[in-house]
Order: C-alpha cells, then sequence, then structure tokens
C-alpha cells in the first residue's frame, strides 16, 4: 500500500550502510561461512559480572517502575563522584541527566538549543546520526570537511571560519567515530573561547572517553561550565543493550531537559540504572581496565598490520576502538572493497560512506572489537584478497 503521508525530514535521514553488509554477512554465516566482524562499533566483551548480578538483584527488588524522568538520585550522585574521583571536578548531581543511551542525551541537547533553520557544526568524517538528531529537529546540520592536518578534528580556526547568521552550536566528539583521534585540551579551550564569543553552545561526546590509550585525559567540563557533556555506559562500560547514557548540562538548562525527558522518554530502563550503580565500584573499574589494555593491544596489533597491507592511517588514534584507513593505494572504491572483500573473504568492515561526504570512496573504517586471533586471520584473509 502506499503512503498516505510521510515527512519531509525522513527523506533527509539516510539508513547506515553497514547494515546491509551485516544482513549479507549473517547470510553468509547461516549458510556455514566463518566471517569476521570488524564492522561494528560495540565491545565484544559482555558487560561485567557484577553489573549483570546488580542488574538481576534490581528486577528481584521490583525495581520494575518508572523513575525519575532525570534518572535515580543515586545514579546521578554516582556519576557526579566519578567525575570528582577522576578529574577532580565538582559537578552538582543534579546538573547530571540519566539518558537512554547518549543518543538520548544527543536527542535532548539537541531538542533544548536548536530552533528550525539554525546550524549545528560537527565533523565529517564523523558520528552518522549527529546530523540525523539534528534534521529530526528541523535543525540545519553543517559537516565541516576535516583531515589528518587537524587530527580529523575540528578547529578553533575551521568554526571562526565556518560561522554564520544562523549558527547556534558546535558539536564535537574526543576521542571521535570513526577515527579514535583526540581533541587536545589546548584546542578544546580555543574552540570553547571561539564558540562563546560567537553566542554559541558548544557540546563534547565525551563517549569513549575512558578509552584513551595515549594523550591528554581530560573532560570538558573542566573547561567550561556551560558546556554540555555527553557520555555512555555503552562502551567502556560494555552496556551497549542497557541503553544507558548520562548527560551534564550547564545548571540553567537542568528544568528544560528535565522537562522535554518526561516528554521524549518519561524515564530510562529502572533495572539497567539500578545495575549501573554497580559501574564505578573498584571491582568494576578493574574488569574495565583490563579491558581497555585488551583494547590498546588490539590497537597496537592491527595499526601496524594494515599499514604493512597497503593501508594508511594519517594519524594514530589514541582512543575508542577505531582505525580509520585511507584505502587509496588499495583501491578508489571502499564501498565495493568493502562488499567484494565479504563475499570472497568473510571479513566484514565498515565503508567510509558511512561516516560523510568527505573523500568517503578512499575511507574504510576498522572496528578491532574482536581478539587478536582473529583479527590475525582477518589480515591473513586481507592479504589474500589483495593479492
Ligand atoms: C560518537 C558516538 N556518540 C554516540 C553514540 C551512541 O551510543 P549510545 O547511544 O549507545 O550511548 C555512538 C555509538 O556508536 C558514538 O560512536
Amino acid at each position: 500500500m502506499t503512503q498516505k503521508k510521510l515527512a519531509r525530514r525522513v527523506g533527509k535521514i539516510v539508513p547506515f550502510y553497514v547494515m546491509d553488509l551485516l544482513t549479507r554477512a549473517k547470510e553468509l554465516e547461516s549458510s556455514g561461512r566463518s566471517v569476521i566482524h570488524m564492522e561494528v562499533g560495540e565491545p565484544d566483551f559482555i558487560t561485567a559480572p557484577p553489573i549483570i548480578e546488580a542488574g538481576k538483584r534490581a528486577l528481584d527488588a521490583g525495581h520494575t517502575g518508572y523513575t525519575p524522568a532525570t534518572g535515580i538520585p543515586e545514579l546521578r550522585k554516582v556519576i557526579a563522584q566519578h567525575y570528582q574521583d577522576n578529574f577532580d571536578i565538582t559537578v552538582d548531581p543534579r546538573r547530571v541527566i540519566v539518558t537512554p543511551g547518549s543518543s538520548g542525551a544527543l536527542q535532548l541537547i539537541i531538542g533544548v538549543l536548536v530552533d528550525p533553520g539554525q546550524e549545528v557544526l560537527m565533523t565529517d568524517p564523523g558520528y552518522p546520526c549527529n546530523k540525523n538528531f539534528v534534521e529530526v529537529f528541523s535543525g540545519v546540520p553543517v559537516p565541516l570537511h576535516v583531515g589528518p592536518d587537524t587530527g580529523y578534528q575540528l578547529s578553533a580556526e575551521l568554526i571562526e571560519r565556518n560561522w554564520g547568521a544562523n549558527t547556534c552550536a558546535v558539536l564535537v566528539a574526543s576521542p571521535s567515530n570513526p577515527t579514535g583521534t583526540l581533541l587536545p585540551r589546548a584546542e578544546m579551550e580555543r574552540i570553547y573561547e571561539v564558540v562563546n564569543s560567537k553566542g554559541g553552545i558548544l557540546i563534547v561526546d565525551e563517549i569513549y572517553q575512558e578509552l584513551v590509550y595515549g594523550g591528554d585525559k581530560f573532560t570538558a567540563l573542566d573547561i567550561g561550565d556551560d558546556i554540555f557533556v555527553i557520555n555512555s555506559f555503552s562502551k567502556y562500560f560494555g552496556m551497549t543493550g542497557w541503553r544507558l547514557g548520562w548527560l551534564v548540562a550547564p545548571e540553567s538548562y537542568v528544568e528544560n531537559i528535565d522537562c522535554l525527558a518526561q516528554n521524549i522518554f518519561l524515564s530510562c530502563s529502572a533495572p539497567a540504572q539500578y545495575a549501573a550503580l554497580q559501574a564505578f565500584s573498584p571491582q568494576c573499574i578493574e574488569i574495565m581496565e583490563e579491558r581497555r589494555q585488551a583494547f590498546r593491544e588490539r590497537r597496537d596489533f592491527l595499526l601496524p598490520a594494515l599499514t604493512e597491507i597497503g593501508f594508511d592511517i594519517a594519524v594514530k588514534p589514541e582512543g575508542a576502538f577505531y582505525l580509520y584507513a585511507d584505502c587509496s593505494r588499495l583501491t578508489g572504491d571502499s564501498f565495493k572493497f568493502c562488499y567484494d572483500l565479504l563475499e570472497a573473504e568473510g571479513v566484514a568492515i565498515t565503508p567510509g560512506k558511512d561516516f560523510g561526504s568527505n573523500k568517503p570512496e578512499q575511507h574504510i573504517r576498522f572496528a578491532y572489537t574482536t581478539s587478536i586471533e582473529k583479527m590475525e586471520e582477518a589480515v591473513n584473509r586481507l592479504k589474500r584478497f589483495i593479492g
């Protein structure tokens, strides 16, 4: 049956191309083929046992109802304490708002900040949903092409140059998806100054903040208390499927965000929130730190292995679990390369097309969310494929 009506904004929202690739990978697997998955941005470790146990206890204790829209007070307090313990920053727990993943946080922030037609500056390549969140609220995403010269990050100079009459905010992520690169503190400070001088708002996505292997670890909360900061239990804490994240908002926005959260989400999952209370316990942090170490070892294996077979990685990624490789020495069409590789050798990787329109045909994202043994096998298969 034809659709009677479809909002125009839906037409602007493109699906993840990698999902088709994933479907094909699953088909190949169900026909008995071996597939090595390096396409998905989610840890291969399951949630740490103490968190799972806490989740089960929460269910047994009857924590199955709605919670306050901003999250259970205990969790907001624990998150605020995390900033005190790890960054020596005092954050009022009232400024911490628990959200359904950092995806929920992004929606709330864009929802309270962006009027129809207003622009948000962001990177290209970048996390694909960012522009769609802006579209959903009838704003205008402005992806700015970035490359190795700025570590695939925005710079104060780029922001200054691209600020227009309708620009209202800038969204950066450090470490970034898909490049794993960091924004150095000094540049973040310069960006903050430029954005402030324009009367705009800085939004910093710190979802991979705890997955940093080198460089200066800091939170943007230390730079200004009028910055919106986003984080999540998905990646470092290995809780993607629990759908839990948070944001730290400037004090004066808390009420508006609470109101929007009440209306859009009503509340986050109650058992997930009680489970997450365990996430910062010393026992859990020990597990997460072992995993962080494992990710670092994987990066240290994969980066030289890919370079050796003809990929170029211009900036060493110091965080997250991605390598964004230039494949132009091997192919002029990364999309076809990824599909042909999957069919021929059963290795699933993500073509640049998913991350924007900045030379996507020259780039491929490798997620090192699988074991070194499997990655060794993937590299052998890649070698055979390349010939
Ligand atoms: C940069 C970035 N921000 C936000 C998200 C959303 O994650 P979640 O909603 O699971 O917290 C992701 C997921 O891959 C991401 O890479």
